[in-house]
């Protein structure tokens, strides 16, 4: 993982959280658009969505720094991802959802161009793959029980 992806994705995530109620309500309006039926896995509250957000933000933040153990790292949070009932399929739109709402939030604060475009993507995608590996292979050992 390249040394100026980290420091871009620290330099910016701090921003999103701050404007969190706008980013939550573009994601969730965003990936719900695309996947309907992903609605019902979520409660109801909507403040509750916009903290859960923050919350995979802070994930994606506090991992930044562990990528070397990134499997290990994540691994109680694929599991309980499972157990919520999601599945892997959803990656894809909540990928799409996820930049396009860094995309607005990020170039309203002018912090959005090509450099920090790459380096959240490439931070996402190798969290992401390892969220999706240990949900792949906990949804095979519930099959085989
Ligand atoms: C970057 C990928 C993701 C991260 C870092 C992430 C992070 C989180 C976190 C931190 C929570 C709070 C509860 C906990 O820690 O277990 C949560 C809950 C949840 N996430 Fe994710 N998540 C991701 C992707 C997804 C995807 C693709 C879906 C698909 C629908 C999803 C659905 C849910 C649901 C249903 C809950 C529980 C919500 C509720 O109780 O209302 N997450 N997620």
């Amino acid at each position: 993982m390249l040394e100026s992806h980290i420091k871009l994705v620290k330099d910016t995530w701090f921003n999103v959280v701050c404007h969190a109620t706008e980013a939550g309500g573009i994601f969730y309006e965003k990936f719900f658009e695309l996947e309907p039926n992903a609605r019902a896995l979520f409660k109801e509250d909507i403040q509750q969505q916009k903290h859960k957000l923050v919350m995979a933000i802070s994930v994606i933040f506090t991992k930044v720094h562990k990528l070397d153990h990134i499997e290990e790292e994540v691994k109680f949070l694929a599991k309980r991802h499972v157990h919520y009932g999601v599945d892997v399929a959803f990656f894809r739109s909540f990928r799409t959802a996820f930049l396009s709402m860094l995309q607005i939030i990020l170039s309203e604060q002018n912090q959005w161009n090509r450099e920090v475009e790459t380096a959240w993507e490439s931070i996402y995608d190798t969290i992401t793959q390892a969220i999706i590996k240990i949900m792949q292979a906990e949804q095979l050992a519930k099959v085989k029980k």
